[in-house]
């Protein structure tokens, strides 16, 4: 009696696996039950990476400033998760080095986290990614591309800060912000990964239920019952604050220069790919920020 034949699983790489987002999708591949040896986790230093070697996950050296490292991490990978590099100035230059490795290693999908609006928004971080996008579109390889939107835990991460001052302060004025958990973004990343691939070329506009500065400093009172109020200043007054507070005039400038993003309107989508990509909603600012405080 003859077998039916089985199709070997695909193989999986994610790149910045040791960093918050790479790391949980590595996750979420997991979790969707491909075997731990058809995942592979590329990471500057394997030594950061023990505990997915423990998991039998296979870890590879991937520097994006060294190429020799990309062509034998990327060997015998069909689907190859880009997580966009944190190095600003220098992304493109990165991005285009590990794309140019899965030419050539013949890999069959490419799935590259950029970010909301990238090819029309005037967002200071979006040049980067949109030329990334069209590198990657040039290479002829398969791809979607994850256009992600701000992450909630840009904001989770300094509750303590908010609670502390009473207020959270900025330049964001009545924009909404479409920011959903990285571990959504991730799961989301994965759906189009190791999905069916002709389903998910292309685009995807990815966000979450939008909030203005203002809600979330409800939501942080309602949370924890101690008043945080939003103070909305002008780009030129919170920059000020920013460098009085110590930090270097560009680094203020480009901070607030986010911020003025928002309140143009420029991080917030009504696209609901990610409640679709997901199967269900994404976690809420009231859900993250609780999960943030206890
Ligand atoms: N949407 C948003 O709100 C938002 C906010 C912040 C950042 N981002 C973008 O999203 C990306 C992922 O976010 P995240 O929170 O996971 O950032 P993260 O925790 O800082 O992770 C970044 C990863 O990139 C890796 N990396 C840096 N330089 C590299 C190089 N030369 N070669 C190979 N890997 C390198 C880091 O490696 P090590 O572990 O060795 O350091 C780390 O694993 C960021 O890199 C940034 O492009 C988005």
């Amino acid at each position: 009696m003859s077998e039916t034949p089985t199709m070997p699983a695909p193989s999986f790489a994610v790149t910045g696996a040791t960093g918050h987002l790479g790391r949980l999708a590595v996750d979420a591949l997991l979790r969707r039950g491909i075997p731990a040896g058809n995942v592979f986790a590329l990471v500057r230093d394997p030594a950061r990476a023990e505990d997915l070697a423990e998991l039998g996950v296979g870890v590879r050296e991937a520097d994006y400033d060294r190429p020799d490292t990309l062509g034998p991490a990327l060997e015998g990978i069909e689907r190859l998760l880009l997580v966009s590099s944190p190095t600003t100035g220098d992304r493109v230059r990165q991005h285009t080095a590990v794309i140019e490795a899965a030419n050539a290693a013949d890999v069959g999908h490419v799935v590259y986290t950029s970010v909301i609006h990238a090819d029309e928004t005037e967002l200071l971080l979006a040049p980067e990614h949109a030329a990334t996008e069209d590198v990657l579109q040039g290479s002829g390889l398969p791809f979607a591309v994850a256009r992600n939107g701000w992450y909630i835990e840009n904001y989770t991460a300094r509750i303590s800060e908010f609670l502390e001052r009473g207020e959270i302060v900025g330049a964001a004025g009545e924009g909404r912000i479409s920011a959903a958990t990285r571990a959504d973004y991730a799961e989301a990343a994965v759906t189009l990964l190791a999905g069916d691939i002709t389903d998910y070329q292309g685009y995807w506009e990815l966000g979450g239920p939008s909030f203005t500065l203002a809600d979330l400093a409800a939501t942080i009172t309602e949370v924890t019952g101690t008043q945080v109020s939003y103070r909305d200043l002008s780009g030129e007054d919170f920059t000020a604050l920013l460098t009085e507070t110590g930090m270097d005039a560009d680094t203020a400038g480009f901070v607030a220069s986010l911020d003025l993003s928002a309140a143009r309107g420029e991080l917030q989508t009504d696209s609901p790919a990610l409640e679709n990509l997901l199967g269900r909603a994404p976690t809420s600012l009231h859900d993250a920020v609780r999960a943030a405080v206890v």
